[in-house]
């Protein structure tokens, strides 16, 4: 694979064309369509849309008898236990996504030459991949014990679930370079630092003692993913740049 910027004939911006430049700009503003003078019709149609909206999805009701009754009683002290499930559904599907993608990211570095430009640890990258999945059977583990069901897709879980395909797309497209895909990962270890905090501080406030520790621990590992996926980024563009 060709794991390198290079100069080449790219002809997207104008100074490729450098002497018809003005003649490209004059037809440009006499024949291409404009978009309509703003009257607020886009925003109000949009509002619109927003407002009648239905929600996305929703938690489902406990199937358990135990699990059902816990949530009435949550439910009449004013709490909102479907928030815990929502999120936890959220993480076991990002999980999901961060094994898969590092899955993608070591065969891209199976195919790349042992002379190319490529600091990354590749056992540790398998590592990396270990531990996402171990975290996705950390999430069900409490998913199943608050007497939910880890098989189903909550909104959140959706969410993320779309939010990831753009960076599944960057790391299996042959085309793209180890710096492309590593800027990939570094977005989803971003997110995934952020949401494995407030995941800890959720767990903590609705009485989860033992669910934060072993979350804190889950946290403790996305920061190292964090530093290995930013310091092999790093030393990939700065080594090309030099
Ligand atoms: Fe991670």
């Amino acid at each position: 694979m060709e794991n390198e910027i290079v100069v080449g004939i790219n002809r997207t911006g104008l100074d490729m064309a450098h002497l018809s430049k003005g003649d490209m700009i004059d037809y440009a503003q006499a024949k291409a369509p404009r978009a309509p003078e703003n009257d607020g019709a886009f925003e109000a149609m949009h509002m619109a849309y927003i407002e009648e909206a239905e929600r996305l999805g929703s938690v489902p009701v406990p199937a358990t008898m135990k699990a059902m009754a816990a949530t009435a009683v949550q439910k009449v002290t004013g709490k909102n236990p479907e928030v815990l499930i929502d999120k936890l559904g959220e993480r076991l599907a990002f999980e999901r996504t961060g094994t898969r993608l590092y899955e993608a990211m070591l065969l891209k570095c199976g195919a790349v030459d042992s002379g190319d430009n490529n600091p990354i640890d590749v056992p540790a990258l398998g590592r990396i991949r270990d531990d996402e999945e171990m975290h996705f059977h950390l999430v069900h583990k409490f998913i199943e014990q608050l007497g939910a069901d880890p098989t189903s897709m909550t909104p959140c879980a959706d969410v993320v679930g779309v939010q990831g395909f753009g960076l599944m797309q960057v790391i299996s497209d042959p085309r793209t370079t180890i710096a492309q895909a590593l800027n990939a990962l570094l977005a989803a270890e971003l997110a995934d630092n952020a949401s494995w905090e407030l995941l800890v501080e959720l767990a903590e406030q609705t009485g989860h003692k033992d669910m934060a520790t072993e979350f804190s621990a889950a946290l403790q590992s996305e920061a190292q993913h964090l530093q290995l996926v930013k310091g092999w980024l790093w030393q990939t563009v700065l080594q090309e740049a030099s």
